[in-house]
């Protein structure tokens, strides 16, 4: 039965109970994470993990990340290294994604990790996913908990505007904090730019050394999984990456979005950023971690008004701003 709205439990012990019932039976559910909110399935379910791909609307099989509570747990799903482990004491739990070799009798659905030989994997931070995990005792397959090609959600208003009554139930906790996807990296090359920075994961990686960033990441729109992506480059730890195919466009508003704009021009609401004023502002004091927090909600509300396009103003790319940038891009190429 599918109810004309999605049910807004807010974050107590009775939500995640609910959810975590919901997930035992095949079932899906939006889950916040502390990057952005995800749409949580038991990853070793086949068919509960086809039904977040048909709430999403996803065209093609694109692999799920899959989160657990603890680093054990995903020792007994992916095959780690010393550069895994070491990523991994450092930040996990937190907002990132490591790409390892699938172990054979995971038990994790094929559909997840659309036929790959590697799995994408994390430990989050979050009391309401790491909740979900522990109730349900499951492995939990989530991608984010927007219709296909849309913008993240940060908010639990977010998932209910983009995905409606495709989504049984969400689990309320807040605005998200850090307001990005997770940071996916594949041997030592960055998939995906995201809220654990270059930097960061250059101060935690044995003698140093980190791949080119950001061109293998992945579609939500389609293209073939199966087709190397251009720029797509082997690990330089060895082990071959095959990644997805890749979509420039994508965390896509429905408007026209100006990058690097100084100034709103006619019919713009301009986004500001520091010294760059604009209609409203990521952070007025030029502060990139507030800024990515704010991203997603700022753009949602930028398509949601009246002007006919946006436009944002430049944001430096250091630190997180590299991350904030990769989706900027994105958003803008149509
Ligand atoms: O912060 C996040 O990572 C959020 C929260 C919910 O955890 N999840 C998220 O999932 O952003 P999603 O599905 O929107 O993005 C997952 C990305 C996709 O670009 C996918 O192609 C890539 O991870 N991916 C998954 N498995 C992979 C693999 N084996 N190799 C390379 N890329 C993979
Ligand atoms: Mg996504």
């Amino acid at each position: 039965m599918t109810r004309p709205h999605p049910v807004i439990l807010p974050y107590g012990m009775a939500a995640i109970a609910e959810a975590a019932a919901l997930i035992r039976a095949g079932g899906i559910v939006a889950v916040p994470t502390e990057t952005v909110y995800g749409l949580a399935a038991d990853a070793t379910n086949a068919e509960a993990v086809a039904r977040i791909y048909a709430a999403k609307g996803r065209p093609s099989f694109n692999p799920l990340i899959v989160h657990v509570a603890d680093l054990a747990a995903a020792e007994r799903i992916a095959v780690f290294d010393a550069d895994a482990r070491a990523l991994a004491a450092a930040f996990w739990p937190g907002p990132l994604t490591l790409v390892l070799p699938v172990r054979s009798g995971s038990g994790i659905a094929a559909l997840v990790t659309a036929g790959l030989e590697t799995i994408a994997i994390r430990v989050p931070r979050h009391r309401a996913m790491q909740g979900v995990i522990a109730a349900s005792g499951r492995p939990l397959a989530a991608p984010s908990a927007n219709a296909s090609g849309g913008i993240s959600p940060t908010t639990a208003a977010h998932v209910a505007a983009s995905l409606g009554a495709n989504v049984p139930l969400i689990l309320d906790d807040g605005a998200t904090e850090a307001g990005l996807e997770s940071t996916i990296v594949a041997g030592r090359s960055v998939l995906r730019p995201g809220p654990v920075t270059a930097e960061a994961l250059l101060m935690h990686l044995p003698g140093g050394g980190l791949g080119p960033v950001g061109t293998s990441d992945v579609t939500e729109r389609g293209a073939d999984h199966r087709r190397p992506p251009t720029g797509a480059r082997p690990s330089p730890g060895g082990r071959g990456v095959t990644a997805p195919g890749q979509l420039e466009s994508h965390y896509a508003p429905s408007k026209a979005l100006r990058l690097n704009a100084i100034d709103a021009e006619r019919d713009e609401w301009l986004i500001g950023f520091g010294d760059v004023e604009g209609d409203v502002s990521l952070s007025a004091s030029g502060d990139l971690v507030e800024a990515a927090a704010r991203l997603f909600d700022l753009l949602h509300a930028a398509d949601a008004n009246d002007a006919a396009r946006i436009a944002i103003a430049p944001i430096p790319a250091h630190g997180i701003g590299e991350a904030i940038n990769d989706r900027l891009r994105r958003a803008a190429h149509r």
